[in-house]
């Protein structure tokens, strides 16, 4: 039996100042955990209410592309093994469920126009995402990772994208060990410029470096100060096998929050 777990963040970028947008999310993933609710569901309904609520660079708040369209990308990853991303996504607010619906599926992701069918398919909501200017230079992105009782761990992930990228660019949050990563009862997740973390491989590194034995907080510091070649603006979260998880950003900028059931 494990000691249920969970963190939260709601993107580089955000601002402390959404503290405690990103504590609702996890007070709803530890009540699912607390009545026995799997990882997969804590991760994606605290998901949900971060992509629902306009202050975050993800489903409802997501932030233009360059010409003014909204693409949406979200992943999900299960320490079983099972995965589900969605890239360019558009008119779906909330696309971590549709990545969540591949998780059994033979396929692992979906990308624009089949994304949405595939959504259509399943009855997953259709509606315009509204969308904003971003108002910060910094990006977001929202993340959670959660423990289940049964020692599962899930990590899932959305974003509208970087700030000031073309329609059809692809960031690190649909990309398995940029933006997300799950192996041997450890997850890590990231948010901040996407095409560094993707070069750096940020989550899967980090997740590495766990498993040889590294504190969450020190093996997030070593992949901020020696994985980013260009300094840029970049947040993790990570959860292991047991204790708390851990949020680290290079910026006072990462709104992040934990939560760990009693004995
Ligand atoms: N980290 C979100 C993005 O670059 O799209």
């Amino acid at each position: 039996m494990s000691i249920p777990a969970v963190v939260a963040h709601g993107g580089a970028g955000a601002g402390p100042e959404r503290l405690a947008n990103v504590e609702r999310a996890v007070a709803i993933a530890a009540a699912i955990l607390e009545s026995g609710g799997t990882a997969v569901e804590a991760a994606v309904e605290a998901c949900v209410v971060l992509e629902d609520d306009p202050v975050f660079n993800a489903g409802t708040g997501s932030v233009f592309r360059t010409d003014g369209t909204v693409h949406l990308d979200a992943s999900i990853q299960v320490s079983d093994g099972r995965m589900g991303f969605v890239i360019a996504m558009e008119d779906t607010p909330n696309p971590i469920r549709v990545a969540a619906d591949l998780l059994d599926e033979e396929i692992n992701g979906l990308t624009g126009e089949g994304a949405r069918a595939w959504a259509d398919s399943k009855g997953f909501a259709k509606a315009p995402v509204e969308g904003r200017p971003p108002f910060k230079e910094a990006t977001d992105t929202v993340g959670v990772i959660a423990r289940d009782r049964s020692g599962s761990i899930a990590c899932a992930t959305s974003t509208g994208g970087c700030s000031d990228r073309p329609p059809g660019r692809v960031g690190d949050v649909p990309l398995p060990g940029c933006g997300f990563w799950v192996q041997g009862g450890v997850g890590v997740g990231a948010t901040g410029i996407g095409e560094a973390i993707t070069r750096g491989m940020l989550s899967f590194r980090v997740a590495e470096r766990i498993l040889d034995g590294g504190g969450l907080e020190e093996s997030m510091m070593w992949a901020l100060e020696e994985c980013l070649e260009d300094g840029a603006e970049v947040g993790m979260i990570a959860l292991g096998s047991e204790g708390t998880g851990h949020g680290l950003a290079n910026s006072e900028n990462m709104p992040w929050s934990s939560w760990i059931a009693r004995k």
